[in-house]
Formats: structure tokens, sequence, C-alpha cells
């Protein structure tokens, strides 16, 4: 019960790792909203809020309706996430716009409006980077770069915002078992396979191991962690 009455924004909240969040969350005694733009696909969270993360109007307008129910944000978990697997000459302006839109600007968004909230009593934002922030996975430049700003974003927060209380960290997954990835390797079992393989633990993560290492950046355990990266990636980017 790390989390016992905070109030914690996850975006994305209806799907894979969002949705892992927003249950370890809410069994951590959080008061847990979950902002998607698959309005109402998130049972578990306390409130469900449509909310297209690229708007920086809507954004604003989820975060107004969250603290007029629920009176502040101590929490936010940065985790709404497209992915694209298009090497590069292959990557339109329209595709590469799309990524970095909802990847870095909606990251951007819901950071500013989150840090706005926490000023007068301190908070923690988690973003969920990638490792494909840190190390180059094939065939996803937009991606990769989009990740990498994601960790600068959150670097520049936490020195930013250190003096008022607000921590910023990431989490960078190896990969997770989830919609997105399962979408990604459908038909491709052989390569599923040399993917997994390449996890020393040879296996992808579980959307729960992910929560899990959420839980402990958002929660007072981790008082003293900010301005870094998580590796959660089963020893990918140590090989
Ligand atoms: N699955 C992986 O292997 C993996 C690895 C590393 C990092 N990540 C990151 O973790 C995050 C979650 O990934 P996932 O695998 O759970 O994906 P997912 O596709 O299962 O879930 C993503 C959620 O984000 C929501 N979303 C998408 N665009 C949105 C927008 N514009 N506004 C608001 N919500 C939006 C979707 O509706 C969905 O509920 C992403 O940022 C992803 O890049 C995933």
């Amino acid at each position: 019960m790390r989390l016992r009455d905070r109030v914690c924004i996850v975006t994305g909240g209806g799907s894979g790792i969002g949705l892992a969040t927003v249950r370890r969350l809410a069994a951590e005694g959080a008061i847990t909203v979950s902002l998607d733009i698959d309005a109402g696909s998130a049972p578990a969270a306390a409130l469900s809020l449509a909310c297209d993360v690229t708007d920086d109007a809507q954004v604003a307008h989820a975060f107004d309706e969250v603290v007029a129910r629920f009176g502040r944000v101590d929490v936010a978990v940065v985790n709404a996430g497209i992915a694209l697997e298009v090497p590069l000459l292959d990557t339109t302006p329209e595709q590469w716009s799309r990524v970095i839109g909802v990847n870095l600007t909606g990251a951007f968004h819901t950071a500013r409006h989150a840090v706005r909230r926490m000023l007068p009593d301190g908070g923690a934002l988690v973003f969920h980077a990638s490792m494909s922030g840190l190390v180059a996975t094939a065939d996803e430049p937009a991606y990769c770069a989009s990740k990498a700003g994601v960790i600068g974003l959150s670097r520049a927060i936490a020195v930013d915002y250190a003096s008022h209380g607000i921590r910023s960290n990431c989490v960078c997954p190896g990969v997770v078992d989830t919609p997105m990835t399962r979408q990604q390797f459908a038909g491709h079992e052989r390569f599923r396979d040399l993917v997994e393989r390449a996890h020393p633990l040879s296996r992808f993560a579980l959307p729960e191991e992910i929560a899990a290492a959420s839980a402990f950046l958002a929660s007072d355990d981790a008082a003293f962690v900010t301005g870094t990266e998580l590796v959660v990636d089963g020893g990918y980017t140590a090989r």
C-alpha cells in the first residue's frame, strides 16, 4: 500500500503495460485515472477519460477534470505510445510525425500538465521509455528517436524541478508481451524466438513486471531516485 490515496494518472491505461500499471497502482492503494484514446477501456481505474495525448487541449481538459474530482495529481505514468517497425528509407514524414507526435510530443503534453499540478506539493513522473531509447533496435529509427527523446525529457524535468519535490524517471523495458508486440510478431514466429533469445532471460517481460518497476519509482521507496533510467529488459542491453 505504498501509494495509499495518491492520485495517479496513467496515459494509455487501457491496454498492455498501462493497464497492468493501473492495476498495480490501484493494488498499492492509489486512486487511479486512465487517460486513453480508447475511452472506457480501463475498467480497473477509478476514473477513465477519453484523451488523445497528441492534443494538448485534451490533455489539459483531462487534468482539469482529475483535479476537479480528486483535488490534486501526485503521480503521472507517461505510458501512451505506438510502435513503428519501418526502416529509415521507407519511413514517410507522416509516419515519423505520428510516432514522434504520440511518443514524444504526447509525453511533453502530459508532463507539462502534470508538473504544473505537482508544483505546490511535489510528485513523481514515470515515463515508459524503452531499451530502444538506449540502444538501437533494428528497423525502428522513428521509435528509437522518440524514446531517446523521452529519456532526455525526463532527465531535464528531474533537474529543473527537483527543488519543487518533483522526481522524474524512466522505465526502459525490453520486449514485453502486450497487444502491441503480439501484432508486431504475428506471422513471424521464428523471428519472435530469435528476439526472445536475445534477452538473456530468454523470454519477453510480462506487463506486470514493468508495472512493478513503475510502482517502485512512483513510491517513496524511490525518494532519492531521480533523473535516471530503470532498465527492465531481461539483460538485453547488458549483452
Ligand atoms: N510492448 C513492448 O515491448 C514495449 C517495450 C518498451 C516500451 N514500451 C512502451 O510502453 C508503452 C505501452 O506499450 P504497450 O505494449 O502496452 O502498448 P499497447 O498498444 O498494448 O497499449 C498502448 C495504449 O496506449 C493508447 N494510446 C495510443 N495512442 C494514444 C494517444 N494518442 N493518446 C492516448 N492514448 C493512446 C492505446 O489506446 C493503448 O491503450 C508504450 O509507450 C511503448 O512504447 C513497450
